[in-house]
């Protein structure tokens, strides 16, 4: 049951299930708690890693010390897959936001699986691809939406991945903390504090320490327009 999560990465795509098998049995499991850092940004990398269960934040840091979250990472997802592809320090930060099991796989044991399956290039490509696309909406977010309408789209990303259907509408339980939020959408946290609670009176969402309920998803989806 664990392995279907690991199955649903893009590096075991169309894998016909005998060779699935024996790349996960190449891979290491590996368990960490909420805080513990997989690795630093600047550090030289050489695994991967897919996750089975649990939340890491890949996160960025200023000189001055501020923080910057690129994502937040769920089970099925895969990183540390940069620092093969352009040979280099680890991009960002790897940290654990609420506790992960995950399998970890050395790049060179990638590169041996990739020269003898090259269909899973297409879809690492594709993964990148897609990456690629939510980085440049999340640049063009910045540059042209206001602090409310990033964290409405940032509660919806939250809810496509980790959301709950429940009678009221969807729990989202991102594990952040108010700092945590506020470093996803890139903002302060006092701001980011005043816009939920602006949609909470409005009665679009109910915060619930680290989840929040979303009461409204239309009402969020157009104010994230
Ligand atoms: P690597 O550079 O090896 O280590 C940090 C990882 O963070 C990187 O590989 C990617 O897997 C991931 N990462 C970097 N930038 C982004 C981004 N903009 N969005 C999502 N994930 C990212």
């Amino acid at each position: 049951m664990e392995d279907d999560v690991v199955l649903s990465a893009p590096l075991f795509a169309e894998m016909d299930p005998e060779n699935s098998r024996a790349l996960i049995e190449s891979m290491n499991p590996v368990s960490f708690a909420r805080g513990d850092v997989l690795f630093h940004e600047g550090d030289p990398g050489d695994r991967l890693f897919v996750i089975r269960s649990g939340k890491i934040k890949l996160g960025r840091r200023s000189s001055d010390g501020r923080e910057n979250l690129l994502s937040i990472q769920g089970p099925g997802e895969m990183f540390g897959e940069l620092s093969l592809f352009d040979p280099g320090p680890r991009t960002a930060t790897a940290t654990v936001v609420a506790d992960a099991e995950l399998v970890e796989l050395a790049h060179v044991e990638l590169v041996a699986w990739l020269e003898q399956h090259p269909t899973v290039a297409k879809h690492l490509l594709k993964a990148l691809a897609h990456r690629l696309r939510r980085t440049n909406e999340a640049l063009a977010d910045l540059v042209f939406s206001d602090v409310p309408g990033r964290v409405a789209k940032a509660l919806l990303d939250l809810a496509t991945r980790f959301g709950e259907p429940t009678d009221e509408g969807v729990r989202v339980a991102h594990d952040l903390t108010q700092e945590e939020l506020a470093q996803l959408v890139g903002a302060s946290r006092e701001t980011v504090n005043k816009a939920l609670a602006d949609f909470a009176a409005r009665g679009w969402v109910r915060r619930e320490g680290r989840a929040v309920v979303l009461l409204d998803a239309d009402r969020l989806e157009r104010r994230a327009r």
